[in-house]
C-alpha cells in the first residue's frame, strides 16, 4: 500500500498556507465519505463531472456510506483517496514522513476537500458506462477538489495516488471520461499525464471523452 503526503512546493497563496495531505480512506469514516460525497454533488459542476445527484445520495442509509468506504478501504478493487487539511493547519509537508499524514486514531480529524476513486477494471468486461475494457487498467473518477484548493497541483497528486494503487495491481493505463464541456477538469488531466484517447460517446450526462495515460 503506497499513501501519499503532500510533498510538492507549499503554494504562498494556499488558504491559511496550509497544504492538503492525500491519503486513502479508512474504513471507519464512512460519515467523511458521505460528506465530502454530497458537498462534491452541490459543486456547479456536479451535473456534467458525476452520474449521481444530490438529492439520491442524500436520501442514501447510514449503511449505503459503510458499506462503500469499506469497500474503499479494503482496496481490492476501488480505493478512494482524500485530500485532507490536517486539524490545526499543519502543512503537509509537516503531516508526517511519507507513510501517510495521520497515522494514529488520537489524531483529530482534518476537513477533506477533495476526492479521487480508482476503479480495477479487467479486460473482456465492461465498465459502468458499458464501454469495453481492452486491457487491465485503473479508471478514475468521483475527481472533486474545493474550490479553494484548485489551481494548486493537489488534484494532480491526488490523481497520481489513485495511478499508482493501479500500478502496485499491475495495471497497463489509467483511463477516465470527462465531459466534452468540462475545459477545466480536461486541463487538470493533460497535466496529471492524460491524453485524449480519440474515444467519446454519449454517456448518461452527454458527450464524454475519454483521456488515457499509459503505465508500460
Ligand atoms: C476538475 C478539478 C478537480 C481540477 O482541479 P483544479 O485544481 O481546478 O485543476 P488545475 O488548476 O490543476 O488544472 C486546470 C487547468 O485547466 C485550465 N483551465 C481552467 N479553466 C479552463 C477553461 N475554461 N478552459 C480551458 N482551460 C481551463 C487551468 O488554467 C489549468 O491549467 P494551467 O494550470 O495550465 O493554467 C476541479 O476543478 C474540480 O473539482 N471541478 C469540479 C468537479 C469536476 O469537474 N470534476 C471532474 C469530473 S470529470
Amino acid at each position: 500500500m503506497t499513501d501519499f503526503v503532500a510533498d510538492g512546493p507549499v503554494a504562498a497563496t494556499a488558504p491559511g498556507g496550509v497544504v492538503p495531505v492525500v491519503r486513502r480512506v479508512r474504513a471507519e469514516e464512512w460519515a467523511e465519505v458521505r460528506d465530502v460525497r454530497l458537498e462534491m454533488l452541490r459543486d456547479p459542476a456536479a451535473p456534467m463531472a458525476f452520474l449521481d445527484t444530490y438529492a439520491n445520495a442524500a436520501s442514501q442509509p447510514d449503511t449505503y456510506w459503510q458499506n462503500r468506504t469499506t469497500a474503499a478501504a479494503a482496496a481490492q478493487t476501488v480505493v478512494q483517496y482524500v485530500a485532507e487539511v490536517p486539524a490545526g493547519g499543519r502543512t503537509g509537508a509537516d503531516a508526517g514522513t511519507g507513510t501517510g499524514g495521520r497515522t494514529g486514531s488520537a489524531e483529530p480529524p482534518g476537513r477533506w476537500v477533495g476526492s479521487a476513486t480508482g476503479i480495477l477494471e479487467q479486460p473482456g468486461s465492461e465498465d459502468f458506462e458499458g464501454q469495453p475494457v481492452e486491457v487491465r487498467q485503473v479508471h478514475v473518477v468521483g475527481v472533486w477538489l474545493h474550490p479553494d484548493h484548485r489551481g494548486r497541483g493537489v488534484i494532480q497528486r491526488m490523481i497520481d495516488a489513485v495511478v499508482a494503487w493501479g500500478v502496485e495491481r499491475g495495471v497497463e493505463r489509467a483511463r477516465l471520461y470527462v465531459h466534452a464541456d468540462n475545459a477545466r477538469a480536461q486541463g487538470a488531466y493533460r497535466k496529471a499525464g492524460f491524453v485524449p484517447s480519440g474515444n467519446t460517446f454519449i454517456g448518461s450526462t452527454g458527450r464524454e471523452l475519454e483521456m488515457v495515460r499509459a503505465l508500460r
